[in-house]
């Protein structure tokens, strides 16, 4: 398998991002005026992996201007490509550009009964701080998770020639204007 590459979204990918929120999600899905919403207004980046030229996979940093904390919104990977390292390759993304905003944490909301992916997240260094009781649109309950983020966390976000580096770059001078 080819490499998949992660990028980040503009108006021209709403309807792939529409397509996999549908196929990923059963409930609290993210409809096409959100999206638009969330990539005009610029107080999230969404970031969109690609693999030969199909969307496979998508995350939501929502980017607060008067908070510390930043929030992983939402993400998803095609059911035919999980178990990849797919999922954790964006979520390393994500921490990264959470880091080089100067965010000094990134909290998340998942199903409790998610076993699986908390179980990802842990990996990837969340920890549970509060459970969400019937926090989901189906009434099922919620945890919410927090990770502490460094400048460690920058990661290859540091090389100014890398890919990720160039996005890093690109948003840098980005929030202040959010
Ligand atoms: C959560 C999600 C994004 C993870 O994406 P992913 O690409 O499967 O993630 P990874 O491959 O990096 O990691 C998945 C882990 O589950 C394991 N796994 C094994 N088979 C798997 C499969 N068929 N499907 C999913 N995960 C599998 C993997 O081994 C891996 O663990 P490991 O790294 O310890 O081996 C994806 O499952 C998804 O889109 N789920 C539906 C949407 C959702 O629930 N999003 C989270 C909302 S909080």
């Amino acid at each position: 398998m080819n490499e998949p590459q992660i990028r980040q979204a503009t108006a021209r990918d709403v309807n792939e991002l529409v397509e996999l929120e549908k196929l990923s999600f059963v409930s609290d899905k993210i409809t096409k005026r959100q999206f638009k919403y969330l990539i005009n207004q610029g107080k999230a980046r969404i970031l969109l992996a690609e693999l030969d030229g199909k969307t496979i996979g998508y995350a939501i940093l929502l980017t607060p201007t008067t908070s510390k904390r930043s929030r992983l919104y939402s993400i998803a990977v095609k059911s035919s490509y999980r178990g990849r390292g797919i999922g954790r390759a964006i979520i390393g993304k994500v921490i990264g550009i959470a880091a080089a905003l100067e965010y000094e944490e990134l909290s998340l909301e998942v199903r409790k009964s998610d076993l699986n992916t908390i179980k990802i997240y842990e990996e990837e260094g969340f920890r549970i701080l509060k459970e969400l009781p019937g926090y989901y649109e189906d009434g099922t309950d919620g945890i919410r998770m927090v990770r502490g983020i460094t400048k460690r966390d920058l990661g290859d976000l540091k090389s100014r020639h890398s890919l990720l580096g160039r996005l890093f770059f690109g948003i840098k001078a980005g929030r202040g204007a959010a």
